[in-house]
């Protein structure tokens, strides 16, 4: 897990000079760059009142990795959550990533600055239904195990054997004793992990709209253009598109992929806020965008963030046998892995 550093103590000049690299005039101005320095300032502030700690996801805006103590993809997050020393996480990602937090704390205040912030793969699987198909497919397969990816509820992960993360789930899968697998929810994952295992992965029908509306024909196109450009791709990418990728990677799998390559241009295929993270810190490398943006990620800001310190909300609470059952599935995850 990296601190971050890079924003501490810039003026607003500073943080005008360096978020207008991205090149985003509407986003990115003096004013608006004023405006978010008086903001970090505000949250510094409370931070140190409030002992309090900001883990960001890969996807966040750049103006909250201004204050975030942590940053990284789904497994470096849930690792980081369960070494936190502070009474209060502010969470800068979606719910199933706070709610991941909580589950490994019970006992800190982990807030959410926006309760919108979903995922629509982790809505794609509810507990319910989960439990009957498990028990359709336990009469035919056994030895069944569920794998299920961190991107989901706490309930539908308190139904699991074993959680997994965009990094890990191969390892995962190969790691358990059973032959079949029902692996949730996540399609394009799950044929993924199919193409490295031996095993009988059997599929939810899930997917995330922003990885599964990016087409071959969009990275064939740079490709033909650029044909010296490495193409990094998130598994939650269809098969056709993972098939025209260089490597396949978690979130923080590219960022250590782009800094440790001898190569200098990139396609980064996932969300466009990790092309950002990339532009920003690799200024003498060049990073080429699929620009899909994940409405819910981008709905976290950085006042609502200031809010949520400031008010103390919105916080996240589960049910102890929801949240026991779901803590058993990931701490078996952080074993296998
Ligand atoms: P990572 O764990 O690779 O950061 O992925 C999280 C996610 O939501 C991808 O859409
Ligand atoms: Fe969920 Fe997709 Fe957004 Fe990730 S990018 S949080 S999987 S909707």
């Amino acid at each position: 897990m990296e601190p971050i550093l890079a924003g501490q103590g810039k003026t607003p000049e500073q943080l005008y000079e360096h978020l207008s690299r991205l090149e985003d005039p509407v986003s990115y101005t003096p004013e608006s760059c004023a405006r978010f320095y008086e903001q970090i300032q505000e949250i510094r502030r409370l931070k140190r009142e409030r002992n309090a700690v900001v883990l960001a996801h890969n996807y966040q805006r750049p103006e909250i990795f201004e204050v975030a103590d942590f940053i990284g993809d789904s497994l470096e997050l849930a690792r980081q959550a369960t070494q936190v020393i502070a009474d209060v996480i502010v969470f800068c990602g979606v719910h199933f990533m706070a709610e991941t937090a909580k589950i490994l704390n019970p006992e800190k205040t982990v807030l959410l600055p926006d309760l919108r912030a979903g995922c629509s793969l982790a809505d794609s699987v509810d507990a319910e239904s989960l439990a009957d198909r498990k028990e359709e497919l336990r009469t035919l397969y056994p030895d069944l195990a569920v794998v299920t990816y961190v991107n989901t509820t706490a309930d539908v992960k308190a139904e699991s054997d074993v959680c997994c993360t965009s990094s890990n789930a191969v390892k995962i899968v190969n790691a358990l004793p059973n032959r079949h697998i029902l692996f949730v929810p996540d399609e394009n994952l799950a044929r993924y992990v199919q193409q490295e295992t031996d095993k009988t992965i059997i599929s939810w029908d899930g997917n995330c709209y922003v990885h599964h509306q990016i087409t071959p024909d969009q990275i064939a196109a740079v490709k033909k253009n650029l044909p010296h450009v490495k193409i990094l791709a998130h598994p939650e990418c269809r098969a056709d598109v993972l098939g025209l990728a260089d490597a396949v990677l978690s979130t923080s799998g590219m960022v250590r992929y782009a800094k440790e390559s001898e190569a200098s241009e990139f396609l980064i295929v996932t969300e466009c806020g990790l092309s950002d993270r990339l532009l920003l810190e690799l200024p003498e490398k060049k990073f080429y965008k699929v620009c899909k943006l994940c409405q819910y990620m981008k709905m976290i800001t950085l006042g609502d963030t200031l809010e949520s310190l400031r008010l103390m909300r919105h916080e996240i609470t589960l049910s102890e046998e929801v949240r026991r059952g779901a803590e058993r599935a990931l701490r078996r995850m952080f074993e296998l892995s």
